[in-house]
């Protein structure tokens, strides 16, 4: 059986699938998009469920034994939960997670759960309105709080993910680290990446160590453990807290060498490494039902895998792109 399983020519082992089911978004946040906005994917680009269930069964029948589904914003897509519900009894899918802005969560997390999603990250960026427009560029801070409070109620463990970005939101860390105290969420401390490739972006970007220093000023905390299946935060749990705090350092530690996952796009491509401009169309095989084919495809887009990427807090030599179509 081992085999059969997708391991790439670093000799990692490949079981964590990200898939981003849409490319629209009703958030405009900055890291993720400029001002004028991207192009769109076109609807006859855009996988049906039926595509992107072969994928995903195919994907697991492989070794994959987590699918992060991911947008855009996943949850304006209709029909997302009935997908879930699908994708939730792929035999041998261990789990079953998906990114979110947050802003439908209120209406949906109930039904999330009922269809098998086991975790939810959120994006949240700041606690305060003004700063969490200016990054959102339209969005309603009272909506993510209150699809926080549901995915709670549902029974759904949260992760909170804040991109920090000094001079836009670094001030609120220790409120964001605080949080861990009151709720048994995650809350993941991201390094800000060149994505779009912004004017003066290295401004923008404090480092993980420089995170964890400012925390420590004012909390106690210890290591935990890596979990199996884990992505790349590196976690902390501060004395007396109920939930934890996390670092994710693409940029000043990257995690490349411990990487266990690919990426397929909203268009139907598969990425094999964020930063990576090769991408591979699996559109063909999918449309023509071939399953067999989709196999070869990702046996060989995994076999292609970059050792890792080559951005640092000061370079980035990478094409620019919109996180929306590939799903962070
Ligand atoms: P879990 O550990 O399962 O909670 O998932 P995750 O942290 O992989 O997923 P999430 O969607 O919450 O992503 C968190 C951040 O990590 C985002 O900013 C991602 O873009 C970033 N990230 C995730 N995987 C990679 C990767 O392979 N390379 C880089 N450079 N960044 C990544
Ligand atoms: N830098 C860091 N994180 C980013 N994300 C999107 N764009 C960026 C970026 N440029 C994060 C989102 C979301 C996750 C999927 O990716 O905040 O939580
Ligand atoms: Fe923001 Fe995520 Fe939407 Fe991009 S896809 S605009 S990061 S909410």
């Amino acid at each position: 059986m081992e085999n059969m399983k997708l391991i790439d020519s670093y000799g990692r082992k490949i079981n964590y699938m990200r898939l981003a089911v849409t490319d629209r978004c009703n958030l405009r946040c900055r890291y993720c998009m400029p001002a004028q906005g991207v192009p769109k994917v076109t609807p006859q680009e855009i996988l049906s469920y039926e595509e992107l269930y072969l994928v995903a069964r195919t994907a697991v029948s492989m070794g994959i034994e987590k699918i992060r589904v991911t947008g855009g914003e996943p949850l304006v897509r209709k029909g997302i939960l009935e997908f879930l519900n699908r994708l939730s009894s792929i035999s041998g899918l261990k789990e079953l997670v998906l990114t979110t802005n947050g802003l439908l969560l209120e209406e949906m997390a109930e039904d999330l759960a009922r269809a098998g999603v086991q975790r939810l990250n959120i994006s949240l960026d700041s606690f305060d309105q003004q700063t969490f427009k200016e990054i959102t560029r339209c969005g309603d801070l009272k909506k993510v709080s209150a699809g926080i409070a549901a995915a709670e109620q549902a029974g759904i463990p949260v992760k909170i993910n804040m991109v920090v970005m000094r001079g836009v939101n670094d001030a609120e860390l220790l409120d964001f680290a605080a949080l861990t105290l009151k709720k048994p969420h995650a809350v993941r401390f991201i390094e800000y990446m060149p994505t779009i490739k912004e004017e003066n972006w290295q401004s923008l970007v404090v480092p993980g160590s420089e995170i964890l220093e400012r925390i420590a000023q004012k909390f106690t905390y210890k290591n935990l453990d890596h979990a199996e299946l884990a992505g790349p935060a590196r976690n902390y749990h501060i004395e007396g807290a109920k939930g934890s705090i996390g670092v994710i350092t693409p940029l000043s530690g990257h995690f490349c060498g411990d990487c266990n996952r690919i990426r397929l796009t909203a268009a139907g491509t598969v990425r094999s490494c964020l930063f990576s401009e090769r991408e591979y169309d699996l559109k063909p095989f999918l449309r023509a039902g071939d399953a067999a084919a989709v196999k070869v495809a990702l046996r060989r887009i995994v076999g292609d895998k970059p050792g890792q990427h080559q951005i640092t807090s000061t370079e980035a030599d990478h094409q620019a792109f919109a996180m929306s179509s590939i799903g962070g």
